[in-house]
Formats: C-alpha cells, sequence, structure tokens
C-alpha cells in the first residue's frame, strides 16, 4: 500500500480550497470530515471523488493508518474548542513524532498551550497563520507556521510547495519562531488588514459623500492610484465593490452599514496593550466597527443631532491630496503594526525576523501590496521603519496631506477614526516634546506618584507638595 504523504481534517471553506491546492501540486493527500446528519454528509468521499489524488475518510482509524510516517495532519477546524477536540480525538491513533498543524485563526496562546501539551504526549504541534481567504488558499497563500523547529523542518517542503510565490519564486512562508508565534503574527497581520479596510472605507465614504464623487469615479480614482503603483490588494478589490451593480442600483448601497468581526483584530489590540505597544490606528478600527454595530443608536442620534450629509464640500480636497493622505496613512498603520512585532519578539524572546515577515506577506495574503515589498527591503536594512531614509522621504512629503484631509473631514462633521489615529500618531511620534509632562504632574497632584526631572538623573523620581 502506498501511504498517504499528507493529511487534512476539516473541508469547511478554507479546508476544501487548501486540499485542491495540495492536490494540484500532486501531494497524496488524505482528507478526513466528519458526518454530520443533514448538514456534513459524506464530504470526504465526495472530495476524492471530484479531486483524484485525494482519499476520503470520515473515520480518524483509517485516516490516520493511511498516512505516512511521521504523520503530517493539518486541522482545518473553527478555532477554540474545536481544535482541541479534533486533537484529543485524533491523540489516540499518533505515535512519537507525528505533526499535528493547527491551520485556523487560532488565539496564539492556546497554540502555546497545546504545543506544550503535545510535547508531553511525544507529538509536535505547529499553529500556522494562514491568509488569503478561499481564492488563497486553492491556488496559493501566504503561510505563517510557528512551534517546534523540528516539525516544521519535517513539513516546510509541503507547506512551502502550496504557497504562493514572491516575485522571485520563493515561497511567501517562513519559519517565524517557536510556541504560538506563528498565530500571533496572522494576528497582527489581521489588525493592520482592518486598519486597511478601514482607510480605504473612510476615504470612500469621503469622496463619496463629502466631495461629491460618483461611486464610478471613485472606482476609476481607486484604479488610477493601483496603476500608480499606490495600491494594496484591498485597494483593487474595493475599486471592483464600486462598479457592482444589483440590477440598476449599486449593491454597496444595499449592504447594511454594520461591521461584523470575528476576534483576530481585537486580540490584536489587546496584545498591543499587554506589550504597552501603541497601535492606536488598529485599535480604532476595531473601535470603528463596534461603533457601526450601534446602528439603532446612530439613527437615533442622527435624527436629533440633525447630522444630515448637508455639509458636501467639493473644493476641500482633491485626488492627489487623497491618494497622499492614502499613502501616508497606511505607512503609518504599518510601522505601527511591525512595531508591535519588534516589541513581542522582543518581550518573547523570538527573535522575529520582520523582513522575513514583510516578503512573506507581498504574495498570497489579504494586505499585500507594492507598500508591503518596499517595507520587506527596508527591513532587510534596519527593524526601525520609522528611521529608515526612505520612510522619511514618503512621509515628509505626504503627512500634511493626510493632515488636511483629516481636518476637512471633521470640519464637515465626517467622522475619519482611524485616519485621524494615523496622522495623530505621527505627530505625536515626531514631537521630541510632548505633553507627558503635564501628566506626570497630574499624577503626582493627585496620587503622589512622583515624577523625572529633566535636569536630574533618569534613576531619580521626585514629589513635590503641590
Ligand atoms: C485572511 C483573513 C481571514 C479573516 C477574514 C475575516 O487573512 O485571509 O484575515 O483570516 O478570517 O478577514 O475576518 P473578520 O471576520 O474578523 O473580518
Amino acid at each position: 500500500m502506498k501511504f498517504n504523504q499528507f493529511g487534512i481534517v476539516g473541508l469547511g471553506v478554507m479546508g476544501k480550497n487548501l486540499a485542491i491546492n495540495f492536490v494540484n501540486k500532486g501531494v497524496k493527500l488524505a482528507v478526513f470530515n466528519r458526518q454530520v446528519p443533514g448538514r456534513e454528509v459524506n464530504l470526504a468521499k465526495n472530495f476524492e471523488s471530484e479531486n483524484p489524488g485525494a482519499e476520503g475518510f470520515d473515520d480518524f482509524a483509517a485516516f490516520t493508518a493511511s498516512l505516512e510516517k511521521p504523520r503530517k495532519i493539518l486541522m482545518m477546524v473553527n478555532a477554540g474548542k474545536p481544535v482541541d477536540d479534533v486533537i484529543s480525538r485524533l491523540i489516540p491513533y499518533l505515535e512519537p513524532g507525528d505533526i499535528l498543524m493547527d491551520g485556523g485563526n487560532s488565539h496564539f496562546s492556546d497554540t502555546k498551550r497545546r504545543v506544550e501539551y503535545l510535547e508531553e504526549q511525544k507529538l509536535i504541534f505547529l499553529g500556522i497563520g494562514i491568509s488569503g481567504g478561499q481564492e488563497g488558499a486553492r491556488i496559493g497563500p501566504s503561510t505563517m507556521p510557528g512551534g517546534p523547529l523540528n516539525g516544521y523542518k519535517e513539513v516546510s517542503k509541503y507547506i512551502d510547495l502550496i504557497s504562493s510565490k514572491d516575485k522571485n519564486n520563493l515561497p511567501c512562508s517562513t519559519y517565524v519562531g517557536p510556541d504560538g508565534a506563528g498565530h500571533f503574527i496572522k494576528t497582527v497581520h489581521n489588525g493592520i488588514e482592518y486598519a486597511e479596510m478601514q482607510i480605504i472605507a473612510e476615504l470612500y465614504y469621503l469622496m463619496r459623500f463629502l466631495l461629491l464623487y460618483s461611486p464610478e469615479k471613485i472606482s476609476y480614482v481607486f484604479q488610477k492610484w493601483q496603476q500608480d503603483g499606490d495600491g494594496s490588494y484591498l485597494l483593487e478589490i474595493s475599486s471592483k465593490i464600486l462598479l457592482k451593480k444589483e440590477g440598476n442600483e449599486l449593491l454597496l448601497d444595499k449592504i447594511l452599514d454594520v461591521a461584523e468581526q470575528k476576534e483576530t483584530g481585537g486580540w490584536s489590540v489587546k496584545a498591543a496593550l499587554d506589550l504597552g505597544s501603541p497601535f492606536s490606528t488598529i485599535a480604532n478600527a476595531v473601535q470603528t466597527r463596534m461603533l457601526s454595530m450601534l446602528k439603532f443608536k446612530r439613527e437615533k442620534a442622527a435624527e436629533i443631532y440633525k447630522n444630515v450629509g448637508s455639509k458636501a464640500a467639493p473644493e476641500s480636497l482633491n485626488e492627489n491630496e487623497l491618494k497622499s493622505a492614502l499613502i501616508s496613512a497606511r505607512l503609518i498603520n504599518h510601522i505601527i503594526g511591525f512595531n508591535m512585532m519588534k516589541d513581542a519578539s522582543d518581550k518573547y524572546g523570538w527573535n522575529l525576523n520582520l523582513g522575513e515577515i514583510a516578503r512573506i506577506w507581498t504574495g498570497g495574503c489579504i494586505i499585500k501590496s507594492p507598500l508591503m515589498e518596499k517595507i520587506s527591503e527596508e527591513l532587510s536594512s534596519s527593524p526601525e521603519l520609522l528611521f529608515h531614509p526612505e520612510v522619511v522621504g514618503i512621509l515628509e512629503q505626504n503627512h500634511s496631506n493626510l493632515s488636511k484631509a483629516v481636518s476637512a473631514s471633521i470640519l464637515h462633521n465626517f467622522p475619519v477614526p482611524v485616519l485621524s489615529a494615523a496622522v495623530s500618531f505621527f505627530y505625536n511620534i515626531i514631537s521630541g516634546n510632548c505633553s507627558a509632562n503635564m501628566i506626570q504632574a497630574q499624577r503626582d497632584y493627585f496620587g503622589a506618584h512622583t515624577y523625572k526631572r529633566i535636569d536630574k538623573s533618569d534613576a531619580e523620581y521626585f514629589h513635590t507638595d503641590w
């Protein structure tokens, strides 16, 4: 009997598309899916008949027996309890050295716990961040594997094979680091993704309702920015969204303005808080989705405060200024995200290679863009993006237009939470002197918390009887 080289558990949208990717790359694949009457019936057998080269199972004993050793099994099940359930059901069929991988959006602390637990069972657990949605999964996602290095070495050839390729034809995959590092990085990816989406949404909204551009014109402008090399995958899909009609009407106008979210964006914000790492663009993007959920309250408040879009000001910003606002807000958001990963690497001793992380995000994933290409080159010479000469040049050239876009919006009562967060972060970080001396004085006044002085050594604290 010829054994299967690789196994996948879970044929949901991502699992199934990844499985197709493996089969298309010539991997002899075993797929497992449970039977749930009325909902999940014969999914694995159906997959087998549609995909020659794959073998389908609904029984863990036969599935695991079909795999060559050490067994390599990728779980594509919902994050949380389902992952623990599948692990405990698989363990009786596994042998020392077998490798279990979790390709879902799991919390990195769960992944760390699972790595440790499986190590006690003499098994290897890897947490693999996977980005790219269903299309990426099928043709080549960006993959972020983390966990024990020896386990990674066993599976890397398969993971590399199914991953997207960068401009030099290298896989958009790299060993990220130990324990939960892979899932941590995926979480930060999603945080950056949330803010990128919100920046585009804010610019769209401004162009449409403050500057009175038609959806077609906005789409055209987005496409132009894309052609200038200042776009991103997310800008590209947004330009297409703006052209999608249902009958004679724009589909976008029929979509309820309530943004949902799963948990990864919020997890990245909590992680940044734990690290003490400034994360304002991403925190604001998460909060703005939360605010959108208050649809009923927003509608009622709109009536009371009469905030009806009567403040249109078509002349207040031009296309170049808007593009320049996009360029600076996106760059600042990336600086914030990469800085947070550096803080995590230092705190958790992960030794993250930030240049490599940017490189594996240049293809396959949701936040791929020409900017990410630039960042991957910049980070290879220094981990501090903010001080990189090219970054300094871009921000010097563009920040005043971000400031102008934010000012024009606020003056006309348009909310721009992530654009504002970006410009405030930037003016804060480039302020050698800031307002924090007042905070220190207040803390000392009401709570005798003490303060340091600019004219004394850094080791000394002072208190004043105010
Ligand atoms: C990706 C995405 C994906 C995520 C969706 C939805 O990289 O392919 O990040 O993993 O699940 O973007 O996330 P929300 O439902 O939280 O918006």
